[in-house]
């Protein structure tokens, strides 16, 4: 059977790359080196370093390089905040938090904020019961201030849509950028399937910035449909789950009634 998982970011990167369409949404991203990390840095300002094979946010890095300071260079790792008088006092700080773990580099996005706070969008899109794909969810995540990254599993608060864009555009221009949004998943599933072809399911982690440009900082061939279950629209996780017991990730849901105030960490 063809490979339904991909782990690699670098992997999936350069699959969306060889699009000639898809390209500019794709951040800069390369493999973690001196040379890349310091030209990177002149060139943007803020980059994220991260684990090539990463989940939950882990191991993620923001780098930064301001003009005027008597410590230019500072990076964030969770909560902690470092800064250093050179990029060769801090190459080495950065060095042994990658270890030996395969890193990216990517050009860092300024994310667009709601209440002072960085938001990106998980945008689901599936195989459906034609075999077609479809984008069936899209999510915000509203990062916690003290953090760099938005992952769920990081503390973020999931949000719909309209909550976290209506302070950056009319309800018109929210459903235009929506279906845009969509459309683009469906694009980038795909390309994906063109290099792997046993792919039924991804979540996009759309990055929107203050120019409301749409970057897709990674794709996840496993994503979590029960994020989903967040949205006040029930509706849209009974889709998800549709379509996923559809091409065998689920069994069929048991219909006996479930404790709503009990953590269900199983539903299959
Ligand atoms: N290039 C980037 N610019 C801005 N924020 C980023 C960038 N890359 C990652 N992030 C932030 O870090 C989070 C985790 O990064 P991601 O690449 O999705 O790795 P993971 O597999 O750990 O979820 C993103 O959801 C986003 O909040
Ligand atoms: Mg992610």
């Amino acid at each position: 059977m063809a490979i339904q998982r991909v782990h690699s970011k670098w992997s999936k990167t350069a699959a969306l790359l060889a699009s000639e369409q898809l390209r500019q949404y794709i951040p800069e991203t390369s493999p973690f080196k001196r040379e890349t990390v310091r030209m990177m840095l002149e060139q943007y300002g803020m980059i994220y370093v991260k684990p090539d094979r990463g989940t939950f946010g882990n191991g993620v890095i923001r780098v930064e390089k301001s003009a005027s300071s008597p410590l230019p260079y500072r990076f964030q790792l969770d909560k902690k905040v470092r800064q250093f008088a050179t990029f060769e006092a801090m190459y080495p700080r950065l060095l042994s938090v990658q270890r030996t773990r395969p890193y990216l580099a990517q050009k860092g996005i300024r994310l667009l904020q709601y209440h002072n706070r960085r938001f990106d969008f998980r945008v689901m899109v599936q195989h459906n019961l034609r075999g077609e794909w479809e984008t069936t969810g899209v999510i915000g995540r509203l990062g916690l201030p003290s953090k760099i990254v938005t992952n769920y599993h990081s503390g973020a608060t999931p949000l719909p849509f309209s909550t976290l864009m209506s302070p950056h555009m009319s309800e018109h221009r929210q459903n235009e950028y929506l279906t845009y949004l969509s459309n683009l998943g469906v694009e980038t599933a795909k390309q994906l399937q063109l290099i792997y072809p046993g792919i039924k399911e991804i979540g996009i982690d759309f990055a929107i910035d203050t120019e409301l440009h749409p970057w897709i900082l990674e794709v996840n061939t496993l994503p979590d449909p029960f994020l989903f279950r967040k949205l006040g629209d029930r509706k849209v996780f009974n889709r998800i789950y549709q379509y996923a017991v559809g091409y065998g990730r689920f069994k069929a849901k048991r219909t006996r009634r479930v404790n709503k105030n009990k953590p269900q960490t199983k539903t299959i």
